[in-house]
């Protein structure tokens, strides 16, 4: 389905986003590894955390909803899902297709996981060819999804170099780990995004972090409890941006994840001008959370260098938004991962945006964009079913000057259903 966005004034008043992805994912998987019940609060509901919800399931582990974002998932212990006859489909879920298989990996029996078209394009040898060195049996097609797991206790920790900065892959790691004999160590590149990390601490298992690597040692039995999700920062960001690039804008955001592994586009948008304030930092369990209050203010340009990439990975399609607002020629490069998300973004972010009058150019890992200081033109902008080129370009619709006519405008329900709704009742005209 196909969404006209009109042109707003400026974004103006008070919300919360739903809660975080990641973390929600995170809650249902280790969840249902623990022993006893783990109560989510703050849960955000989506295509892609509906599809982990429905995996669980599928294996054995029984899950209540309370509430719209409340869930009580009862836990089966370490090692005991159950091998279902059907394949599990994990939808549009990258994070649920990877970290599943690293939790499988060390069960009983046989798996079958697939997904949809974009992810069944989605490289998993990044996941299998570390886990099968630990002693996993994993199958592929040719590198892609379906993929097989043959489940063993034979697993055995080893120490492994992350080739690229994945925290897909460093979680399917950890998890994996916990059922392996011997300690398992990941390196990384770059750091990544450190909830599995941090909820795995938090269920006692023996975690030892240094600056880039993480350590696992097997352990027994977890214990939840309780997990309070945090709002979505990826969620937030089309706001923050839209806030941003609106003259007279006046925006906050209540209760915002702000785990600083996932925060690189506020240092991003503060390099290049931005106004952005955080009030009520604390932490709710285990995360870091605060309220955002963005104000409208013009921009200059800025590059963004490889290992401030996985930083705001997701975001980075936003950036290019703001870059072409700004004065100046920005850069991103070290951006390669973009080209194996949803869809291959480096394309979809630039084609796309190109068509609305911004004046953007592919490299083979990033892009450059010559910003001016005006609104784009709009026009139509196809987002190839990824959800993020979706909200993108509903944004780029309310700080355009003709308003953007956005394909496929139903994705946005795989991270952000009420995305919207939510936009219209913030934008004046
Ligand atoms: C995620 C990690 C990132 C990110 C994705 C969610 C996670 O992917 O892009 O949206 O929850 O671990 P990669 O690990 O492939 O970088």
């Amino acid at each position: 389905m196909t969404r006209r966005i009109e042109p707003a004034g400026a974004l103006v008043g008070h919300i919360a986003v739903p809660g975080d992805k990641s973390i929600s994912h995170r809650a249902v998987l280790i969840g249902a590894l623990a022993e006893g019940e783990t109560r989510v609060s703050g849960f955000g509901r989506s295509g892609d955390t509906e599809s982990t919800i429905a995996a669980v399931r599928i294996l054995g582990v029984e899950v209540d909803e309370p509430a719209d974002d409340e869930l009580v998932v009862r836990g089966v212990g370490l090692r005991g899902l159950h091998a279902p006859d059907v394949p599990i489909d994990a939808g549009n879920a990258g994070t649920l297709l990877r970290l599943l298989t690293g939790i499988l990996a060390g069960q009983t029996g046989r798996f079958e996981l697939t997904g949809d078209e974009s992810l069944r394009a989605r490289p998993m040898d990044r996941v299998a060819e570390p886990l099968t060195r630990m002693g996993a049996r994993i199958e592929t097609a040719r590198g892609l999804p379906p993929v097989v797991v043959e489940g063993t206790d034979a697993l055995k920790g080893i120490d492994y170099a992350l080739p690229i900065a994945s925290a897909q892959v460093k979680s399917a790691l950890l998890l994996a780990g916990l059922n392996a004999d011997g300690a398992t160590t990941v390196m990384e590149p770059a750091p990544t995004r450190d909830h599995t990390e941090l909820m795995l601490e938090a269920a006692g298992a023996p975690v030892s972090r240094r600056p880039s690597s993480v350590t696992i040692q097997p352990e027994p039995r977890l214990r939840l409890d309780e997990v309070v999700v945090p709002g979505d920062f990826s969620a937030a960001a089309p706001f923050v941006v839209a806030a941003t690039l609106l003259a007279g804008s006046e925006l906050t955001i209540h209760g915002v994840g702000l785990n600083p592994r996932r925060t690189g586009l506020l240092d991003v948008l503060e390099r290049m001008g931005a106004r952005i304030s955080v009030y009520n930092r604390r932490k709710a369990g285990g995360e870091w959370i605060g309220d955002l209050e963005v104000h409208s203010a013009e921009l200059t340009a800025t590059d963004i260098a490889p290992e401030e990439v996985p930083l705001l990975v997701d975001e980075l399609p936003l950036f290019a938004l703001a870059a072409g607002s700004a004065r100046g020629e920005s850069r991103l490069t070290g951006a390669g991962e973009l080209r194996v998300k949803e869809s291959d973004r480096i394309e979809t972010v630039t084609n796309g945006l190109r068509t609305l009058g911004v004046r953007i150019r592919a490299r083979d890992d990033g892009f450059e964009v010559k910003g001016v200081p005006s609104r784009p033109t709009g026009g139509r902008m196809p987002s190839d079913g990824d959800h993020r080129i979706a909200i993108l370009g509903a944004v780029a619709g309310v700080v355009s000057r003709e308003g953007v006519d956005v394909g496929d405008a139903d994705a946005v329900a795989i991270s952000f259903p009420g995305f919207f709704d939510l936009l219209d009742s913030v934008s004046r005209r």
